[in-house]
């Protein structure tokens, strides 16, 4: 039996009108090239859309998602949109921005193993195992998943910046700045974590 989920078609429906009432160029003005400033690299929690939580326009924004916001320097996918952005859109800024509460993070560092899922999270949970020293001393167990949160999005900026990418980018005079940004899906409220970096010289130091 089909399932063609005639509701979702009656809402977008609902959704475009509503937005031409309210703006009446906003579909013309999404019509038109692309011309983003920012790249977002976030993670796929449906909780943290970066047009929304930024209040920007669609066409100010080139998002990729993935689960932990990880930057896999072989993933072919964050290459490819990574390479679109900086070369083509010419975007300014590329931010990470990883979220607390994360699933992906707290799976990084859970028991259970195994799945295809565990590969993708390995990085995070390197990370973790290098830092356990670290993570033991903090008394609350959401406060060590918290920090591992943010050692994670330190963790992908400085991954990015390591790029050929990034670097040519840098190399050749390219305005590019990289940035750490942190979620609070409980207060809506976005934090700069950092780090910033916007030359390989900044990165090396
Ligand atoms: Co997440």
């Amino acid at each position: 039996m089909s399932q063609t989920l005639d509701h979702l078609f009656d809402r977008n429906v609902t959704w475009a009108n509503e937005k031409t009432r309210l703006d009446p160029d906003y579909f013309r003005r999404m019509a038109e090239q692309q011309t983003p400033d920012y790249l977002w690299i976030g993670c796929s929690d449906s909780r943290v859309t970066a047009i929304d939580l930024l209040s920007l326009d669609p066409v100010a924004c080139f998002v990729h998602r993935n689960i932990a916001n990880i930057v896999h320097t072989s993933d072919l996918n964050i290459l490819s949109v990574l390479e679109f952005a900086i070369d083509t859109l010419r975007v300014r800024h590329v931010i990470v921005c990883g979220h607390y509460g994360c699933g992906g993070v707290y799976r990084a560092i859970a028991v259970q193993r195994g799945a295809m899922l565990d590969h993708w999270l390995q990085p995070l949970t390197m990370l973790y195992r290098k830092h356990r020293a670290h993570f033991d001393r903090i008394p609350r167990p959401e406060d060590r998943l918290d920090r591992l949160c943010e050692i994670n999005i330190e963790m992908q900026v400085r991954r990015l910046a390591a790029t050929p990418l990034v670097e040519n980018a840098w190399r050749r005079g390219q305005e590019l700045y990289l940035h750490g940004w942190i979620y609070g899906i409980h207060d809506g409220l976005l934090r700069d974590l950092g780090p910033h970096l916007s030359s390989v010289e900044e990165r090396d130091q």
